[in-house]
């Protein structure tokens, strides 16, 4: 995945004041300056990022020992907004250290899908749906990338948040308006829905309107449901509210038990369709095609991007009080649309090359020697290969046009070129 400098250096300049100036003016913050001030993080924020973190990464500190796992049925029941001592203070943690990044991890989607030369399919008025939206960070994602590497998304149009947690949706929802404006997109009209979305039965009413697209950022894993019943209940979501030609995209954990339940998901969705004989679910991006999943094939391996960031200062300071690491942001994600069209002519950058010469790199490349070596992942599956050229490769390149030598464990690239 490729982050345009520009989303970059649009990110890092006054990102940060935007956020502190968003809370001050929506009473959240008593004092903007009150965020320099190490005494109100480690009273006000700290406690609460720290309790988020471990709940994010699904550790417990068991007193007298480290941290340990914990189990994912007691994980997915748990309410953090509500079961906090202080949730206003908890809401604000979340909007100041964990928002931001999700935003970055969605935009860089959006960008990465403007790369591939992806326009926006309709013409008319635009309609989106973020699911358990919390402070939209999806929503606010597109938008970022949108002013920058631009799909063609209309400046009017509604967004509408799904949440279950009211105090967050109206955080949201307020967010979601002020950087529509800031943005260029003042026209856009936010409805806050607040809902708790329940994956044993249809997720929105038979009433509800089609939309062009629909988000999910760091939901999907929250829910209490196998991937087979996930899947089902999102098939039933893409066949009736998801426009033809619509998006859907999830964004989610880079952890390896989060990200193997995305592709878990992916499989069995795709086995519902072909099932269903819906043939116009496309997997657009990371895999260009809807082909088995490779890393799920072994049992220790999972898919996940790693970009960097400009890591706002707050964010710095927050990781150095208390020990986290928000340098690089990894993440899980899939792009998936409802069109008859190829992935060639839904992606043109990847026109003049066919799917099974094609692949992708899923991991860090090393040098070694003369060569780089590095995993791809294609049609095929998944490949441990050399190649003797003096490009550089990062995580994330296709290389198209592909010549291969060997076996999978061993491959040589005989020829290619970098997409
Ligand atoms: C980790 S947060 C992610 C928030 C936001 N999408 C982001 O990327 O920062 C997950 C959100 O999903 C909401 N949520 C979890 N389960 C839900 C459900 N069953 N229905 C609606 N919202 C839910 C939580 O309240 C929380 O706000």
């Amino acid at each position: 995945m490729r982050v345009p400098v520009n989303l970059t250096n649009s990110l890092s300049q006054d990102f940060e004041a935007l956020l502190i100036d968003f809370l001050f003016k929506q009473g959240h913050l008593k004092d903007p300056e009150s965020v320099r001030s190490d005494r109100f993080l480690n009273r006000s924020l700290i406690p609460h990022i720290e309790r988020l973190s471990s709940h994010f990464n699904r550790l417990e500190f068991k007193k007298g020992t480290s941290f340990s796992e914990r189990s994912t049925a007691e994980l997915e029941t748990e309410n953090y907004w509500s079961s906090s001592s202080n949730p206003k203070n908890r809401r604000l943690a979340y909007f100041l250290y964990f928002m931001p990044p999700n935003l970055y991890r969605m935009a860089a989607v959006w960008s990465e899908l403007a790369r591939y030369g992806y326009k926006w399919p309709f013409s008319d008025s635009f309609r989106a749906l973020e699911l358990g939206a919390g402070p939209a960070a999806g929503s606010s994602g597109v938008l970022a990338a949108e002013n920058i590497s631009p799909i063609g998304l209309p400046k009017e149009g509604n967004w509408a948040l799904i949440e279950r947690d009211q105090s967050m949706l109206r955080l949201g929802t307020a967010w979601l308006e002020s950087y529509a404006g800031y943005n260029d997109f003042s026209h856009w009209i936010v409805k806050p829905f607040q809902r708790e979305l329940n994956f044993e039965e249809p997720l929105l009413r038979p009433s509800s309107p089609q939309f062009q697209l629909i988000l999910m950022s760091f939901f999907l894993n929250e829910i209490p449901a196998t991937p087979s019943q996930k899947a089902e209940r999102l098939y039933q979501l893409i066949d009736q509210n998801l426009e033809e030609e619509g998006l859907f995209i999830l964004v989610e954990p880079a952890l390896k038990s989060e990200s193997r339940k995305i592709l878990e998901f992916r499989r069995e969705l795709l086995s519902l369709c072909q099932a269903k004989g819906f043939s116009k679910l496309k997997v657009l991006l990371p895999c260009l095609g809807e082909q088995a999943c490779a890393a799920l094939a072994q049992p220790e391996d999972w898919c996940h991007e790693k970009i960097t960031w400009p890591r706002p200062p707050l964010v710095k300071r927050i990781d150095e009080l208390c020990q986290l690491d928000h340098k690089t942001l990894g993440f899980s994600y899939l792009v998936l649309t409802k069109s008859e069209r190829s992935h060639e002519e839904l992606l043109p950058t990847l026109k003049g090359s066919e799917s099974k010469n094609r692949y992708r790199l899923v991991g860090d490349s090393y040098k070694h020697g003369p060569d780089q070596e590095f995993f791809l992942c294609g049609q095929d599956g998944k490949r441990r290969a050399r190649y003797k050229t003096k490009e550089k490769f990062k995580r994330g390149d296709v290389l198209k046009n592909v010549e291969l030598r060997g076996a999978h464990e061993s491959t040589r690239i005989v020829k290619g070129e970098k997409l």
